[in-house]
């Protein structure tokens, strides 16, 4: 019996170091020392030993059990810690293995052209504003001193929804819903979406304006263009020659058409200027006191300026872009370098 122990002890100590994993261990443990086990079996042979020998057997029996047990836990750990060994191992991150480059992208010139502007006059006082897209024929036109039979008003020009809604053909209208909304003094910056049915090199049906205009007690001429060639001159260079161009607009009295040295030739005269030297590059006047009456101003109490200019065709000046459709292909090589 002795010998039988100590043949077992051999065996399963060899197995239990020859377990490959925790699951396996388990299985040779129940073998061993489970209820059916392997010594759970000889100790069934103990009744037949004489009474002297069963104490003697019976330490050994403990004994072997207890070397087992030890054997059994002392190889589980090294099975566990191999296991987190192999999991760290797989799992671990290589630091020197390059990143991926993710793209980052770039504001569109015409978003460029519009928060530049918008900052300059913040810096004067002006507040932004915004209307909708879609428009109701009170605020693009009639409101606006443009009367029915106006040639603004032509099928040629304006993209009708219904007889009253139109998509707006200019950022005007802005005007008219801020005057309604607040009283004077009041001094509004508006960029927005324009739409025009108009197509070729030069024209977009969609493209973007930015309006501003002052309204406060005792407002001139000259406050327009002191404001204007300040705006001129932060945008495009200091000591660019403005000239102001008497013109023609319903809802400014009088009207103006603001010229630039051509930015491309430096006022020799170019291609892009027609040979004149100059740009034209925004309207603007003083609001009609027709505007004031629509929207309930008393045209005796205030008077104010207004403008409005393309952003494209500021935009197209600005970086030196001779084809306005580049600006609505959203072709990454170039939308990427601004
Ligand atoms: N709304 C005009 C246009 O779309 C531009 C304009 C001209 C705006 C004169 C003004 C202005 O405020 O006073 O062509």
């Amino acid at each position: 019996m002795k010998d039988l122990l100590q043949k077992l002890e051999k065996d399963a100590l060899a197995e239990i170091a020859g377990a490959e994993s925790t699951a396996a261990l388990q299985e040779i443990r129940v073998s061993f020392l489970g209820k059916k086990g392997a010594i759970t079996d000889i100790m069934k042979g103990m009744r037949d030993l004489t009474p002297e020998e069963r104490p003697v057997i019976g330490a050994l029996v403990n004994r072997v059990k207890d070397t087992l047990e030890k054997a059994f836990s002392q190889q589980l750990t090294e099975l566990q810690q191999a296991a987190v060994a192999a999991r760290l191992a797989s799992e671990n991150i290589d630091v020197t293995l390059a990143g991926r480059q993710s793209f980052r992208g770039s504001l569109h010139p015409v978003t460029l052209v519009s928060r530049e502007i918008v900052e300059i006059f913040g810096r004067l006082g002006f507040a932004v504003e915004e209307g909708p897209e879609i428009e109701q024929d009170f605020y693009n036109f009639e409101a606006l001193n443009i009367p029915r039979d106006h040639p603004a008003r032509d099928m040629q020009d304006t993209f009708y929804i219904s007889d009253d809604v139109v998509l707006r053909t200019h950022t005007s209208p802005v005007q008219i819903r801020s005057m309604l909304k607040q009283q004077p003094p009041l001094r509004v910056i508006a960029p927005g979406t324009v739409y025009r049915r108009d197509s070729d090199l030069t024209h977009s049906p969609m493209f973007h304006q930015i309006e501003g205009f002052l309204v406060d007690k005792n407002v001139t001429f000259g406050d327009l263009k002191g404001i204007l060639t300040h705006f001129l001159n932060n945008y495009f260079g200091q000591g660019l020659d403005v000239r102001f161009r008497p013109s023609f607009s319903p809802f400014t009295e009088p009207s103006a058409e603001v010229d630039i040295a051509c930015v491309i030739c430096n006022g020799k005269g170019c291609r892009v200027c027609s040979g004149t030297g100059w740009l034209e590059i925004l309207g603007c006047g003083m609001i009609d006191p027709e505007v004031f009456k629509s929207v309930d101003y008393d045209a005796e109490q205030v008077s104010g300026f207004a403008f409005g200019m393309g952003l494209e065709r500021i935009a197209m000046l600005k970086y030196g872009v001779s084809d306005l459709r580049l600006f609505f292909e959203n072709d990454l090589r170039f939308l990427r370098q601004f």
